[in-house]
């Protein structure tokens, strides 16, 4: 009898305790004193890694197309017959490299082959623009024969050059695939008996981005695009402070006609050797010019950041003195003149002749990326008076380090609240647990001296580091704090945003690609929703009186939107029950009735979309109807929401 007693108790005690779970009251009502979202609050952080720039986002097709790969002038050319490299005459003083062929009669033939970026991805009926630069080496004409070879080694497109001059001249010639093939080459062939010489074989899509010439990946850029972005960081990451100074990012060199821009190394060819990648290099046909006028197509913001003198830490100490600093400090200045200096200035003079009369706006600038140490706060004060004196409206954006906490995170903080620097970049690639945890993160911050930019930052599930649902769960949830603190936190960026399936060195990342497709990951998804719902003013969300940063498992923040009017908000489950979730408006003005549409991201923790199932996880809207008083709303198990409600 106490037996059966006590199970009933237990029973009813177990009961009253789910039933007293699956109910979350929230109260919204008007947060004091105001906080406003900044309007450029989410971007892009652009870095070429796993192939983002050459090979991905950047559609030249052909690899090595001015034969100047450092120590292998003919890394990604296959070549057959008597092919030699020649430097003398160059054409393009800064890339010294091009290929002499000479048939004379060789059963062989004479030519090359280029391999692409781990092949060359065309489509059926779709037409690709060949150019190349030529001259005969004696008088006479010779004859190139260009060819697409599919990956069954058929001719998938073909066509012929006549070269008639012993001057270097352009050539052009449009190409029409007869297959789609993602691993096709192209071969340049010469069929005439003779000798001539060729320099920057390029191969472009006809239909870019906007259709220009040295045009953009049409299918990425898009993707960007679709993200809304306020604001675009680039080009990098540790590629601007290279593994050594020489091979730093200098934005000097990728500026100017494309034949002209050396090929520096790309760090990350060799710096993971599990992931090693010894073809990769900068070609900067996506260069500053390129990265601005992106910028501008997508109504960014344009966040350049550049060496302050200090290479990669986590590979060596080799940094400048400071007293030795002016160059470095000289080409962070040109660039403020590059992007918005007038015709009569020698920079803005460039800018003008690549086709851009008007000023690119810019207003921020980085200062080193992931520095640490005494030193780099001596290299940033250095700068930062250069700027004070000579464009004091660019707002300067400093580093904490590569940790999001520790002795060298505290310390830079404090260096950079004693430099009042506007902006600070925190980086954080952590664990699920730390993004649940950390929704609070900015809730005491100080209010005073220098905003962050939350610069890079993603969700690592081990051990696969898979672009989960699980991983962009947690990223919702943790940006229901970032948004909260709307007044702290004025920019933020996921990273690294692209990967190429067949070339990465790191993952997770927000778009991933091949040579024909692309696919966007359940992190892309919860960065378009804060980016496209960002609101205007931020609302004090509280359950039982506090920040709701997970209890229950529930995450939330509101905003309203002033310029269209709406109520938005954001909340997330992560908990292995259904909730139903009881918000108490003590906002005034509402309507009785709120409508509008829930967006919901729901799936397995585990899935991730790819390029063959690439909508496992994605975005579902529906329309919803609340009663402004007390409504109800269900927030099921493992999931993300957004309510976007008309006021
Ligand atoms: O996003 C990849 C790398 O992570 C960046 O280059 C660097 O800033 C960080 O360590």
């Amino acid at each position: 009898m106490r037996t059966k007693s006590y199970l009933i108790l237990t029973f009813l005690f177990i009961t009253a305790q789910l039933t007293a779970q699956t109910l979350v009251k929230i109260t919204v009502e008007k947060q004091k004193p105001e906080i406003t979202v900044a309007p450029n609050m989410y971007g892009i952080f652009f870095e070429d890694i796993n192939f983002a720039a050459d090979g991905g986002l950047y559609a030249e097709m052909i690899k090595n197309r001015s034969f100047d790969f450092p120590n292998s002038p003919f890394m990604g050319w296959l070549t057959y017959g008597k092919v030699s490299v020649q430097t003398e005459g160059a054409p393009f003083p800064r890339n010294q490299h091009y290929a002499r062929l000479l048939n004379d009669g060789l059963l062989t033939g004479t030519g090359l082959l280029n391999e692409g970026f781990r092949g060359i991805g065309v489509e059926k009926n779709k037409k690709y623009n060949l150019s190349l630069y030529a001259k005969n080496v004696n008088k006479g004409e010779n004859k190139l024969k260009i060819e697409i070879i599919s990956a069954a080694n058929e001719i998938i497109a073909s066509g012929e050059i006549e070269i008639n001059s012993g001057d270097w001249e352009k050539y052009k010639l449009e190409l029409q695939a007869e297959e789609t093939c993602a691993h096709a080459k192209l071969r340049v062939d010469l069929i005439s008996q003779g000798e001539l010489d060729i320099e920057h074989v390029s191969l472009f899509p006809a239909e870019t981005w906007k259709n220009r010439e040295n045009g953009m990946r049409k299918d990425l850029a898009q993707a960007l695009a679709d993200l809304k972005p306020g604001v675009f960081r680039f080009p990098g990451g540790c590629i601007i402070e290279g593994n050594n100074l020489e091979t730093r990012y200098q934005w000097k060199n990728s500026v100017g006609a494309v034949e002209n821009r050396p090929v520096n190394e790309n760090r990350w060819n060799y710096v993971f050797q599990h992931r090693f990648t010894p073809d990769y290099f900068q070609s900067y046909g996506l260069g500053f010019f390129e990265y601005f006028q992106l910028c501008e197509d997508f109504g960014a913001d344009a966040l350049p950041v550049v060496s302050c003198g200090m290479a990669c830490q986590f590979i060596t100490d080799e940094c400048v003195p400071v007293d030795d600093l002016e160059p470095y400090i000289q080409d962070a200045l040109d660039l403020v003149e590059f992007a918005n200096g007038p015709v009569t200035s020698k920079w803005g003079k460039v800018r003008v002749e690549m086709g851009h009369p008007e000023s690119f706006g810019l207003k921020y600038i980085g200062i080193g990326n992931e520095q640490w140490g005494e030193v780099f706060p001596k290299h940033l004060e250095a700068f930062q008076k250069a700027f004070d004196e000579k464009y004091p409206e660019i707002q300067i954006i400093g580093s904490s380090g590569p940790s999001a906490d520790g002795e060298q995170f505290d310390y830079l903080w404090g260096q950079m609240k004693k430099l009042d620097v506007d902006l600070v970049d925190e980086h954080y690639y952590k664990d699920p647990d730390w993004f649940l945890q950390n929704a609070d993160r900015y809730d005491d911050y100080s209010r005073k001296g220098p905003k962050v930019f939350a610069g890079e930052y993603a969700c690592h599930v081990q051990p696969e580091k898979k672009n989960s649902f699980y991983a962009a769960l947690c990223e919702a949830s943790f940006l229901t704090g970032i948004e909260r603190n709307s007044d702290v936190v004025r920019l933020a960026t996921y990273a690294p945003l692209f990967a190429h399936v067949d070339a990465w060195q790191w993952k997770p990342d927000m778009i991933w690609f091949d040579n024909l497709r692309s696919v966007k990951s359940a992190n892309y998804y919860v960065q378009q929703l804060y980016s496209k719902y960002k609101g205007t003013t931020v609302q004090n969300v509280k359950m039982n009186g506090e920040n709701v940063v997970g209890q229950n498992g529930i995450y939330a923040s509101v905003v309203t939107d002033k310029d269209n009017d709406q109520l938005i908000i954001k909340i997330s489950n992560t908990g292995k029950s259904e909730k139903e979730v009881e918000l108490d408006f003590k906002l005034k003005e509402l309507p009785g009735v709120l409508k509008g549409k829930q967006i919901t991201l729901k799936a397995n923790l585990d899935d991730e979309n790819t390029l063959d199932e690439p909508f496992l996880v994605k975005p579902l809207e529906k329309e919803v109807v609340l009663d402004s008083k007390s409504p109800k709303i269900s927030i099921e198990a493992e999931s993300f929401h957004v309510f976007v409600l008309d006021l």
